[in-house]
């Protein structure tokens, strides 16, 4: 077996939960964003742009949206959720935002520019991964608000946030979790 299909028939995400923000070596982010942009994207419509949160916009993003907004879908939030919010992309050492930005076309359809963004996802997070670096893909409830699509550079009225692809380090190699039973979603058709 070679290399790649071994690293891709093992890798497994490390949750942001257990990641530590460290060092993320800017040649290693540079190609994690290059193979992020190298996905499969048909008429080359690039819908889609990412956004990397580090160093001090990991905290000013979270002390300006994430705390404010998070109080007005929770009012009753106590100092420790409000704390989390706070320090939740600190968690990383960088925050990848992918930003699903539709295209108008009159062949290819939106379906399409959705599956080539997640694409975009799935390259960065195995990417990172790959350099040896903790990774996982959330979306949780700020993908879903509009002051972080604006401040990604997005438009709430067209475009959506296809997640945020947290990076940092290891303390620990992740555990497997359940995977799918081959003969459940895979079918080969012979005749
Ligand atoms: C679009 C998308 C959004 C996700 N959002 C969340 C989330 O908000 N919270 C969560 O715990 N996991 C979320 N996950 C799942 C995590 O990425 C999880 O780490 C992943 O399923 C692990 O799979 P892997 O080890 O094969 O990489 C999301 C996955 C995808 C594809």
């Amino acid at each position: 077996m070679n290399d790649l299909i071994n690293f891709l028939k093992t890798r497994r995400s490390t949750t942001a939960k257990t990641m530590i923000a460290g060092h993320l070596n800017e040649s290693d982010l540079a190609d994690i964003l290059a193979c992020g942009i190298r996905v499969p994207d048909h008429g080359a419509l690039n819908p889609w742009s990412l956004t990397v949160i580090r160093e001090k916009a990991r905290s000013r993003i979270g002390k300006k949206i994430l705390v404010p907004e998070y109080i007005l879908k929770n009012p009753d939030a106590t100092p420790e959720e409000l704390d989390f919010e706070k320090n939740r992309f600190l968690r990383a050492s960088a925050v990848i935002a992918v930003l699903f930005k539709p295209v108008s076309h009159p062949k290819i359809p939106l379906w399409e520019m959705e599956l080539s963004t997640g694409a975009v996802c799935s390259n960065i997070l195995v990417a990172a991964q790959s350099l040896g670096y903790a990774a996982q893909w959330l979306t949780e409830w700020y993908s879903y608000n509009n002051k972080m699509i604006k401040e990604i550079g997005g438009n709430p009225k067209t475009d959506k946030i296809a997640g945020f692809i947290y990076v940092g380090d290891k303390e620990k190699e992740p555990v497997e979790r359940r995977r799918p039973k081959t003969e459940n979603v895979i079918n080969f058709l012979t005749e």
